[in-house]
């Protein structure tokens, strides 16, 4: 308790002299932290993570309190971000605009000092898989927002923007230079982009040379990546040996034709998974993330836009509870896995930086539930005790050509029960299928296919969040001491 005042204490004089500090944007990479994840690491442990791999920026899907808080005073950079299921109200009611920016902006900038410097209002709506159902309220949303961080008096400081997937723009030739809006919402676009330009906001586009693999099987594999490519595009002189590279100015070619030459460009997301897919691996991965952080994040941007790209990776760490429905690979974005161990040798910063792991990680016991050996391969209970496991679990690592491909039947069961019993915190009774499992002390991990053995609960994370309360319940009552104390 005395060191946490002592850092309350320290920490108040932090935020007067920052406050009196120019506001000034960081450059260099910043990651997502998404948060759906079975057993998320607690906030702090994220924000150590962050601040020992020289992350200076990152990019949240929602407005998590306990995330926050965990980010006060860390120096970070955040984009909160409003779901898309908060975007009809806060389109219909202006009282829920400014309550959501007194709850999730004011308070936290003024309190805690989290230096927060954009709202992303909705996350990919146009998304031609939400059938437009967020055509009509993104707009009217993200202008109540804006005008109610103006009423707040946190408009030179807080800019708004809506990260928008690629698919809002396509070219009309092949080449970028023939970009121009999606033709169903080219006005829409329009006037959003005008509105973020009056307010001297960003455009923020999410960018998956991944997904074009996925999509295609005919899609040339070194187009994807940044070291060359023999059939080079070439627009008019410019030429792209990447898709990320020729998608890019496909966007700043739609701006420059509608009237934005000048319009500043976020990549809000861009990132390769490690597994799901054949193409979801570790090598591909980390030769797509080290191509881009040395080509353009520190270098020499596009044809059309040369200098840093401003970017936030896709992702910080795995999230094993994400909707699989885009594919296996939706649940190994990281750049670390579940327990912040990184995947890969990664060099974020200009230097010889490599990925840090996260520190104090507290993991379950060193057991897994395997098929038991006695276990006959034909008893029927099999194939219902293995749905079932995976139904509730996270077999995304089974399947042709990942990292768990190569197990045969019996590693295939044990795996999927595994997963299961870690999920939910090895309590007994879910390593109990009918005759079929047992409890072993031996790690059943073979080749690139890792058995986890589970992080600690959420527990953590609630003791995080009542930790959080009273540090700022403290933090007023210091700076009443402080106050009086100055005054006398
Ligand atoms: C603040 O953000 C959180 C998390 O996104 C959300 O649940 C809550 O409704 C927001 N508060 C208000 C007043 O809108
Ligand atoms: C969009 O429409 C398709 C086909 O009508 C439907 O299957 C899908 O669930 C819809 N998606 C959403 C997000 O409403
Ligand atoms: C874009 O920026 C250039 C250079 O600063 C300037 O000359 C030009 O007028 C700007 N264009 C628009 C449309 O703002
Ligand atoms: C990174 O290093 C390169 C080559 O040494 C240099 O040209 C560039 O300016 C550096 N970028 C940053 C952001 O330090
Ligand atoms: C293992 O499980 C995966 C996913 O359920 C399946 O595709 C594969 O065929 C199985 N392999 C064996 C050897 O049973």
């Amino acid at each position: 308790m005395e060191s946490l005042k002592f850092l309350a204490v320290r920490g108040l004089f932090l935020v007067l002299l920052l406050s009196s500090a120019a506001v000034s944007s960081v450059i260099g990479i910043g990651v997502n932290w998404g948060t759906q994840s079975t057993h998320p690491l607690p906030p702090a442990t994220v924000v150590k993570l962050l601040k020992d791999n020289g992350i200076q920026k990152v990019k949240l899907f929602d407005a998590d309190p306990v995330v926050l808080n965990a980010l006060a005073k860390s120096g970070i950079e955040v984009m909160v971000g409003i779901p898309n299921d908060m975007l009809y109200s806060l389109a219909n009611s202006i009282q829920d605009a400014e309550n959501w920016v007194a709850k999730n902006l004011s308070s936290y900038i003024s309190s805690t000092s989290v230096d927060i410097r954009y709202v992303a209002v909705g996350n990919e709506p146009f998304l031609k898989t939400f059938n437009g159902s967020f055509l009509g309220t993104t707009f009217p949303a993200l202008q109540n927002i804006q005008a109610a961080i103006v009423k707040a008096g946190l408009s030179t400081r807080v800019k708004v923007t809506v990260p928008m997937n690629a698919d809002v723009y396509q070219s009309l030739t092949t080449v970028p230079s023939g970009g121009d809006f999606r033709s169903d919402i080219h006005d829409l676009m329009l006037s959003i982009v005008k509105f973020l330009s009056d307010s001297e906001s960003p455009f923020t586009v999410n960018i998956y040379p991944f997904i074009s693999l996925y999509a295609d099987p005919n899609f040339p594999i070194d187009y994807a990546f940044f070291d060359g490519f023999s059939q080079a595009l070439d627009d008019n002189g410019r030429v792209y040996d990447n898709v990320f590279t020729a998608n890019y100015d496909t966007l700043v070619s739609s701006l420059q034709k509608n009237g934005f030459p000048n319009m500043s460009i976020i990549v809000g997301e861009i990132g390769w998974p490690t597994d799901g897919d054949r193409n979801a691996n570790l090598q591909f991965a980390k030769r797509f993330s080290q191509g881009f952080l040395s080509r353009f994040v520190s270098g020499q941007g596009t044809p059309m836009r040369p200098g840093p790209i401003d970017a936030y990776l896709f992702s910080l760490i795995d999230e094993d509870a994400k909707s699989i429905q885009p594919g296996n690979f939706e649940r190994h974005w990281g750049l670390f896995y579940y327990d912040g161990r990184p995947k890969y040798m990664l060099q974020m910063a200009n230097g010889t930086r490599s990925l840090v792991p996260a520190s104090n990680v507290k993991y379950q016991a060193k057991q897994w539930c395997v098929l038991s050996p006695s276990a006959s391969l034909d008893d029927p209970q099999i194939a219902p005790s293995v749905s079932y496991a995976c139904e509730n679990s996270d077999c995304t690592s089974l399947g042709f050509q990942t990292s768990c491909g190569a197990l045969d039947a019996r590693q295939n069961i044990s795996y999927a029960f595994n997963s299961y019993y870690q999920i939910k915190n090895q309590v007994a009774s879910s390593c109990k299928f009918p005759h079929l499992s047992v409890i072993s002390t031996q790690d059943p991990s073979v080749g690139s296919c890792r058995f986890i053995v589970m992080t600690q609960p959420s527990e953590v994370a609630v003791n995080e969040k009542s930790k959080a309360l009273r540090y700022s319940a403290g933090s007023l009552l210091l700076f009443l001491c402080f106050f009086i104390l100055a005054v006398l």
